[in-house]
């Protein structure tokens, strides 16, 4: 069921993140901007989701904008030029185009001449999936240096009258860098896995060449209820997971990073490997969810809030559509 990322350490270098980076939009959406649009309300969004506000792109504004943005301030903070770039991996369910994909677009744009260029289509876990890449590459000695991006325009796709998915999410990006360093230091293990069986719940339709005649639109579908509790029981399970991989115990975690999807399935999630509130990185009140954006905007911002120090362990865990989950679990260097 899942996709095991343990390696021999002795016989490996590792691979860590080296500089991380993050573009949001100006422009703020807050829930009382939302009561205008759809039935909903400030109280209900707070107490049963726990965003306050989240970010929108601008018309002329698009997943490689910010990925740009975010990408030069990833390389600026890993004191690395563009051109040493190995690989650039565009977790999205946005691209800009689907051909020119993104990581193109931004290969040109940051002038990262040598790079191979890849976008990840998998929703919300598209980070985690696209830091294991970059990891195996790193670790096998493929490659020295890969750029992982997370970005999403969501405001794009929702469908602005079904007040149960618009007010979930929000618009933005991050990105990392990973660099080769000593085997033990960096990433420790990760896992990824996906159950096609649950596609129904969380569904971009009319996306690709199924048409579905029954909807008027290119918008996410989705079944609440059950897409919570799947995220609750793979979140757990993946971290779980990752830290018995490594020898570890959930006591161990310095800082859990988790995808901020809903500030109750965080908590749910929290509760279940026994960590208090100081080891849990929660922002979901400023952006919602921008898919596979959470993680790397969140670890950008545990970075700026000196949440993380060397030697620390990190565990990302994530969930989205597919379904899809991952989890990594890192030893910051
Ligand atoms: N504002 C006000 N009321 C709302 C509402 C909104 N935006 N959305 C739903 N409601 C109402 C429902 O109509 C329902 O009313 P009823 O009891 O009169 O029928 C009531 O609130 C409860 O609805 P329910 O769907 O059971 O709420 P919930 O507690 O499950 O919360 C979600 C709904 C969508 C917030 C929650 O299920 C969730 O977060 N699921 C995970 C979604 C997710 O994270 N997706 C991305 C994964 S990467």
């Amino acid at each position: 069921m899942f996709a095991k990322g343990t390696v021999a350490m002795s016989e490996r270098r590792g691979a860590k993140i080296a500089g991380v980076g993050k573009a949001l939009p100006e422009k703020r959406l807050t829930n009382f901007d939302l009561e205008k649009i759809v039935n909903t309300n400030d109280e209900w969004i707070t107490q049963r989701v726990g965003i306050k506000e989240r970010r929108i792109a601008a018309e002329d504004e698009y997943s490689s904008t910010f990925s740009i943005k975010a990408a030069q301030d990833a390389l600026k903070a890993a004191n690395l030029p563009a051109s040493e770039i190995d690989l650039i991996l565009v977790a999205t369910s946005t691209p800009d185009t689907i051909f020119p994909n993104t990581a193109c677009i931004v290969q040109r744009a940051i002038g990262a001449t040598k790079a191979g260029v890849l976008d990840i289509y998998c929703a919300c876990s598209g980070f985690i999936y696209g830091s294991s890449i970059a990891w195996s590459m790193i670790a096998s000695g493929a490659m020295n240096h890969v750029l992982v991006i997370g970005v999403e325009i969501n405001s794009r796709i929702l469908n602005w009258k079904d007040r149960g998915s618009c007010i979930l999410f929000g618009d933005g990006a991050g990105a990392a860098v990973f660099s080769p360093c000593a085997a033990g230091d960096g990433l420790l293990t990760f896992k990824i896995g996906g159950d096609g069986n649950y596609g129904d719940l969380l569904k971009l339709v009319n996306s690709g060449c199924v048409k579905h005649p029954e909807y008027d639109g290119t918008y996410i579908t989705m079944q609440g209820n059950e897409v919570f509790k799947q995220a609750v029981r793979t979140m757990n399970e993946c971290a779980l997971q990752v830290l018995e991989d490594a020898g570890l115990a959930p006591s161990d975690v310095s800082l859990l990073i988790p995808h901020q999807a809903n500030i109750r399935i965080i908590d749910a999630v929290a509760k279940r490997l026994e960590l208090p509130p100081e080891k849990v990185f929660v922002n979901i009140e400023k952006y919602g969810n921008t898919t596979a954006g959470t993680i790397p905007i969140a670890l950008c911002e545990a970075l700026e809030e000196n949440r993380i120090k060397k030697g620390d362990i990190i565990l990302m865990d994530a969930f989205g559509a597919g379904l899809t989950w991952g989890a990594l679990l890192m030893r910051w260097a």
